[in-house]
Parts: structure tokens; sequence; C-alpha cells
């Protein structure tokens, strides 16, 4: 039974893309099969124009649920210091060192590079799954619902973390959630069902373009999602004031409910 079907997706550099559906989409197949894992039947996955079976190894990374099924080393160093070896077996330790500081830092990794990987909370134990996959690196990073056990407060963090890193390193970054917070970040929003495609567009599009029969209902609640809190109080303010405000974060809509006001008075 094919699980994707004439699926047409494209990601640029320096984009987040937050791939949404419900349970059962093919949202876990696609990006797998995006890493390579599965065989297609038909078309092709390319990076830059290299089909992905041809690209030097750890282009294309995942991190996995739980982010500790992935690891192999027992501490920090030694998780990186096994990637820093397989790309350069000549290392000498003073560089070890220095590679395994330098990836740890650029993930805002802050512990003690001794520290044992069972000691890492969940938010570490990401970062620490980022580390290795910039170490190894990778120009693509998939997470699959990997921020689902996460706080609210390391969430945001890992969000704005992901935002820089995309910018400053050129990178890809997929994010598969059920979470509409994520969505809010992203430069792109993927909605999957029955593994086709139903809508590939910008969060704005998503959070406020309007469908349906009388042509009222956002495709976020129309495709049954949710909205977060900004969207829905920027929803509420629209409908009872006549205003047609598009935040995207809480500092859009106070920065916009100020204007408002200012116009008001
Ligand atoms: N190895 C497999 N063999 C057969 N069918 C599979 C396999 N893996 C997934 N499927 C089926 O493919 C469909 C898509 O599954 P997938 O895991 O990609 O969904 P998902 O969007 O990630 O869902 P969820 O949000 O629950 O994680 C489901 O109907 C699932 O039963
Ligand atoms: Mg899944």
């Amino acid at each position: 039974m094919p699980i994707l079907n004439h699926i047409s997706l494209a990601f640029d550099k320096r984009e987040i893309v937050a791939l949404v559906g419900h349970n059962g989409a093919g949202k876990t197949t696609l990006v797998r099969a995006i890493l390579g894992l599965y065989p297609l039947t038909e078309g092709c996955i390319t990076f830059d124009g290299t089909p992905i079976h041809e690209l030097p190894p750890g282009k294309i990374q995942m991190v996995f649920q739980p982010p500790s099924a992935q690891l192999i080393g027992q501490t920090v160093f030694e998780e990186l210091a096994l990637t820093a070896l397989q790309r350069d077996p000549a290392i000498t330790r003073a560089q070890l060192d220095a590679f395994v500081q330098h990836y740890a830092d650029m993930a805002q990794l802050t512990v003690p590079i001794e520290t044992s990987v069972y000691e890492l909370s969940g938010g570490q134990l990401q970062r620490l799954c980022i580390a290795q996959a910039l170490a190894s690196d990778a120009k693509v990073l998939l997470f699959d619902e990997s921020f689902a056990p996460l706080d609210a407060g390391a969430r945001t963090a890992l969000r704005k973390q992901l935002r820089e890193l995309a910018d400053r390193h050129a990178l890809t970054i997929v994010l598969i959630t059920h979470d509409m917070e994520d969505v809010l970040i992203a430069d792109k929003v993927v909605i999957l069902d029955s593994g086709e495609v139903r809508l590939a567009t910008d969060p704005q599009t998503f959070f406020y373009g309007e469908c349906g029969e009388n042509g009222q209902t956002p495709f976020c609640a129309a495709r049954g999602f949710r909205p977060p809190y900004v969207v829905e109080a920027a929803l509420a303010a629209n409908r009872r004031f006549g205003l047609s405000i598009r935040p995207l974060s809480e500092e859009e809509l106070a920065e916009e409910l100020l204007h408002v006001h200012a116009l008001v008075h």
C-alpha cells in the first residue's frame, strides 16, 4: 500500500519548515524517506541537485525520539569525539578537545564536556544531538516531534536557537510537530494528510488565510488544528473591532494592539 503519493516539495537554505498533519498522515515516513531510510517506488529526493544517496554521510540528520536512542558515547565528550574521529582519524588530543568544545558551544550545550549523557535533561539531550549533527557537517536537520516531552520554557529556547542556527549556518530545518507554537516560528508550513500535501504555505496564510464554504474559516482551524494563543487573540480582536491584524508573535500582537489603541484614542 503506498504511504506517500505525488509529493512535490522544495525547501530552501535558512528555512524552517513545520510539517504538520494528524496521526498516520505520513509525516515520519516522509522525513525517513528524506533521510534515505526508505526506498522510493517513483521520483527522487535531491540536495542541491545531488540525489541523497550520493551525498557524503551526515549531510542530512534526524533527531530521533527519544534522542538518547541515537547516542553512542557515555559522555558529551565521547559522543562528539566519535564524530571528530570519523571526520579525521589523525586528529590530535588538543584538537579533539577544541572540536568538542566548539560544537557544544555552537549548540549552546553549556554543561562540562565530561558530563554523562544519562545526567542530561531533555533539552540538553536535544542540544547534544544538534551538536552532533553540526559536528558531522549536517546541512539538513530533521526533528520528529522532538520537542514534545520538553517543558514550555525549554521549547521556546530551542526554537530561538534553531532560528539562529538556520540563519547562521544556512541550514534547512524540518520540524514534525503537533504544537502550533512551532509553526509560528517557521518560514513554511506543510500540511500532510493521507500521504498527500494538502497545503504548503507561509504561517500567516496558514493561520489567517481563509477558506471553506463561506470563505471565513482560517486554513488552520478548517484543517482541525487549534491556533496558538497569539492567533486566537488576534482573530478575536479582528472580529470584535473589525481589524485585520495578522501577528505571529506576542511582541507583534502587542505592537499591533498598541497601534490600534493609539488610533482609537
Ligand atoms: N513500516 C511500515 N509498514 C507499513 N505501514 C507503515 C509503516 N510505517 C508506517 N506505516 C503506515 O503509514 C502511515 C503513515 O505513518 P507515519 O508514521 O508516517 O505517520 P505520522 O504522520 O508520522 O503519524 P504520527 O503523528 O502518529 O506520528 C500510517 O498509516 C502507518 O500505519
Ligand atoms: Mg510520526
